[in-house]
């Protein structure tokens, strides 16, 4: 029987819109073969819909979104928003789809696929091999904590705030999400806070390492955030799961990404209790090269795999699309960022209608 799902698409900016349609295309194949049938929609976020309503995230996106089964979310942002209000800026559109929906677990795999070990800038032997895991919590921390702003002191300086806070309840819902990821994994978790100096990461801690006894199959670490990025470019093989706050996920999570060669690779997935979750690539919206097929979509093809995956719970197709990608790679075929000598460059275009060609043939196989 064809399972029918309903997808909302948030092209954004920059690249957005050409990595999406291409994106499209691949579910559409992939559908067919494994009788899966998408209702998409089409809703403004960011840029796009600035432009259109003046607002980052219009409550008619959040509602589309939250009566679907998943969104799909190519990329916000761009230099001729970069100047509003923070209130009218593309991402805290983002930030308030994350809060709007619950996301508060961010999944980012950092995989170094064999056929790109050439294109990471550390060596080949530092990388081979790594396959880690970084569960980011999304919707608390820094981010979000009170009190925030610029405020005027007595003396009339201007004084900038953020909070970084997080309550008992938070903690341990990421640790969780951590605990349970590395379970699936290779059983072991690293936590990453800065508990040397902050209080907030004092608590983050302690509610770990309390945690770890319900978990014995899993191995529990701490590292410092300072030691932890340099681990990550000295030795990143020793990881497995990583687990950490907001600000420290969201920049690990791009050292991470640039152990595989290229942030035009890596897909995520950002999940609440309930509801549709969000799958997005890591990389932004590319404003330079936008509008000449020059984008690597394949990280958010492999999105858009992480959505059947782990929104839609169809790991079958989810891997037809993982090994149709690989079969890509494997055949020479790169976008500009992951090109390297000998292989053969393709536009964005191109690109997919090569992975569409192989995905057919994946079906003549079977
Ligand atoms: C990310 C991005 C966002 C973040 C920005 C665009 C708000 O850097 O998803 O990592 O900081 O979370
Ligand atoms: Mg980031």
């Amino acid at each position: 029987m064809t399972e029918k799902y309903k997808i909302t698409l948030l092209p954004g900016d920059g690249i957005g819109p050409e990595i999406m349609a291409v994106t499209v295309e691949v579910l559409q194949l992939i559908g067919k073969q494994f009788e899966l049938q998408f209702d998409f929609q089409s809703a403004l976020i960011g840029g796009a819909a600035i432009e259109a309503t003046r607002e980052p995230l219009p409550e008619e996106t959040l509602a589309i979104c939250r009566q679907s089964d998943a969104v799909l979310l190519a990329a916000i942002g761009g230099y001729k928003w970069d100047n509003l209000p923070r209130q009218q800026r593309p991402e805290t559109g983002l930030l308030g789809l994350r809060a709007g929906l619950g996301l508060f677990a961010n999944l980012r795999p950092a995989t170094i696929l064999p056929q790109l070990v050439d294109a990471s800038s550390l060596k080949p032997e530092v990388v081979e091999g790594v396959d880690l895991m970084v569960v980011r919590e999304l919707t608390g921390g820094i981010y979000f904590g009170l009190p925030k702003g610029i405020f005027t002191t007595e003396t009339g300086e201007k004084r900038g705030v953020n909070t970084m806070a997080y309550t008992e309840g938070e903690i341990d819902r990421i640790a969780k999400v951590g605990f349970e990821t590395a379970q699936k994994r290779g059983g072991k978790l690293c936590s990453v806070d800065k508990a040397n100096v902050l209080d907030v990461s004092g608590l983050w801690r302690d509610r770990l390492t309390l945690m770890a006894s319900a978990y014995p199959d899993v191995e529990l670490s701490h590292l410092y955030v300072d030691n932890a990025a340099m681990q990550l470019v000295r030795a990143p093989k020793q990881f497995d799961t990583i687990v950490t706050g907001n600000l420290f996920g969201d920049i690990l999570s791009d050292v991470a990404a640039m152990l595989t060669g290229s942030i035009g690779m890596l897909p995520s997935a950002s999940l609440g209790a309930s509801g549709p979750g969000v799958f997005e690539p890591v990389h932004g919206s590319a404003p330079d090269i936008a509008g000449e097929d020059k984008a690597n979509p394949l990280a958010m093809i492999l999105s858009a795999a992480m959505m059947l995956r782990y929104g839609l719970n169809q790991p079958k197709a989810s891997e037809s699309i993982e090994q149709a990608i690989l079969q890509v790679l494997q055949l020479g075929y790169r976008t500009g960022d992951i090109m390297s000598p000998g292989m053969t460059q393709l536009g964005c275009r191109a690109m997919g209608e090569t992975l569409l060609k192989v995905i057919a043939s994946q079906e003549s196989n079977c």
